[in-house]
């Protein structure tokens, strides 16, 4: 099957790319001509475990390719995903539509014969009829285009997984549409291996988007909520998390009780869910998002006011900040828990030191004022004071014996509770962790 990917980010790009391995012909799409020469080129953009080999092969097969022309877009096939980004609007919480609009604006005019544009952007319910009445508007007489929403749920870090081996499809489709057995084709070898499909109207699908990433970054609040009162208590919450995981109804992942969810998506669409309840009249139903995400920052502040009591006054001190990207197995920084605490940190006058595996150039473009250490070994050597932010597993498996040679002073303070406690203290370490008395 032919199809365009418009918008290669994070999403589109390795969209792209999968469906060329699921062995469809694919052409990429963006404005962005230094990204597309890259993609071309076979150079992922950005940090994403088995994607380059993904791309690299496919490009080689000539299954895919790469344009910045929209009219080699319309006539290259009739199926387009959209995969641009709808971040936070300046000002508001509300996400922006502009480049899922301008999409539309772009390709509808080139379009000629009959079209699906399938949606996979994160966007407010109702957006997707908006953008069929744009189309609508812009067809040219004959052409009929048609919009149906198909949300993406892949994860960064596991993104070609996510994308080959999903673990449900869910379209929204109009009535009277024939999305379905095209959605059908494009994801038969999924589909094959009885991958659950589920096809709604459009606003339930955008709706099943957003209140995925709502319930998974509520969790995250819920434990780091519970966490504040084991700080108080002297209770454990890793202890906590364990023992309530076991009731499969509740299940143990996402109770990683630590310094909380950022990255480009769950802050966002949680307020992006928030503001359009409201502009739908909805206005009590998700004010308790309001919560989490007050919850979620808290656990950043935390980490702050921790270091102070730990080193009695941070001015001046040299604190180590071991992550900046917003979770490990990504270099994106957007949003990142680590880089906020280090830039506060920095702020209230420590001389703050970072150092991540693959997150150091984005970082580098944020928080140019912090201090970038070469190495891990670098990171550490003369601190003072040391915080675990993001879980790398070079972060996980330091020995705490070769960590305690090179830093000024053995404390610790471990935001994502992920360090063998035992095995630090018996080397000497200080330990502080976020729930949980370490004594
Ligand atoms: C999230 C969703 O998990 C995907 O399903 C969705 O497709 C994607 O957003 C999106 O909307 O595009 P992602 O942003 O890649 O994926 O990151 P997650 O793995 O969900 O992690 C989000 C944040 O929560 C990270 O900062 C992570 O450190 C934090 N987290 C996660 C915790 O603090 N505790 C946990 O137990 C789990």
């Amino acid at each position: 099957m032919r199809m365009t990917v418009i918008g290669t980010g994070y999403l589109g790009a390795t969209h792209a790319a999968c469906m060329a391995e699921l062995r469809h012909e694919v052409l990429g799409v963006d404005v962005d001509e230094a990204k597309i020469e890259a993609l071309q080129n076979g150079r992922v953009p950005f940090y994403e475990p088995g994607l380059p080999e993904v791309l690299e092969r496919n490009i080689a097969s000539r299954r895919l390719r790469f344009t910045t022309n929209y009219e080699e877009a319309a006539q290259f096939a009739n199926v387009h995903f959209i995969g641009v980004g709808t971040p936070q609007q300046r000002g508001s919480y509300a996400a922006d539509t502009r480049y899922v609009e301008a999409v539309i604006d772009s390709l509808v005019p080139h379009l000629e014969g009959e079209h699906l544009i399938l949606g996979k952007s994160t966007v407010p319910v109702g957006t997707a009829a908006a953008l069929q009445e744009r189309a609508d508007k812009l067809a040219q007489p004959g052409t009929t285009v048609e919009i149906a929403w198909n949300p993406e749920f892949l994860r960064e870090g596991y993104a070609v997984k996510d994308t080959i081996e999903p673990d449900r499809i869910v379209l929204g489709v109009q009535a009277g549409s024939n999305a379905e057995a095209i959605a059908r084709e494009v994801y038969a070898t999924p589909l094959a291996n009885n991958t659950p499909f589920i096809v709604t109207d459009l606003q339930t699908a955008e709706l099943v988007k957003v209140s995925a990433n709502a319930f998974l970054a509520t969790k995250i609040s819920f434990i780091n909520a519970v966490s504040e009162v084991c700080e108080i208590v002297g209770a454990d919450v890793t202890q906590l998390a364990d023992a309530i995981g076991h009731d499969d109804r509740i299940g143990r992942k996402f109770l990683g009780a630590g310094l909380g969810f950022g990255g480009g998506c769950l802050p966002k669409d949680i307020r992006a869910f928030m503001a359009r309840a409201g502009e739908v009249g909805a206005d009590q139903a998700l004010t308790f998002l309001r919560e989490v995400d007050a919850i979620n920052m808290r656990r950043r502040q935390r980490v702050i006011d921790l270091s102070r009591e730990v080193l009695g006054s941070l001015i001046g001190k040299r604190i180590t900040v071991l992550g900046a990207a917003f979770k490990p197995n990504s270099d994106d920084v957007r949003d990142s828990p680590a880089l906020a605490v280090a830039g506060q940190l920095s702020l209230a006058g420590a001389a703050v030191r970072v150092y991540d595996p693959q997150g150091m150039d984005n970082a580098r473009k944020v928080f140019p004022t912090l201090d970038y250490a070469a190495s891990l070994e670098d990171a550490l050597t003369g601190a003072e004071l040391v915080i675990l932010a993001t879980e790398w597993d070079e972060f996980k498996q330091m020995d705490p014996v070769h960590a305690a040679e090179l830093v000024e002073k053995q404390v610790l303070i471990d935001g994502r509770n992920v360090l063998p406690v035992e095995q630090w203290q018996q080397a000497g370490w200080e330990l502080h962790a976020l729930g949980r008395s370490l004594g």
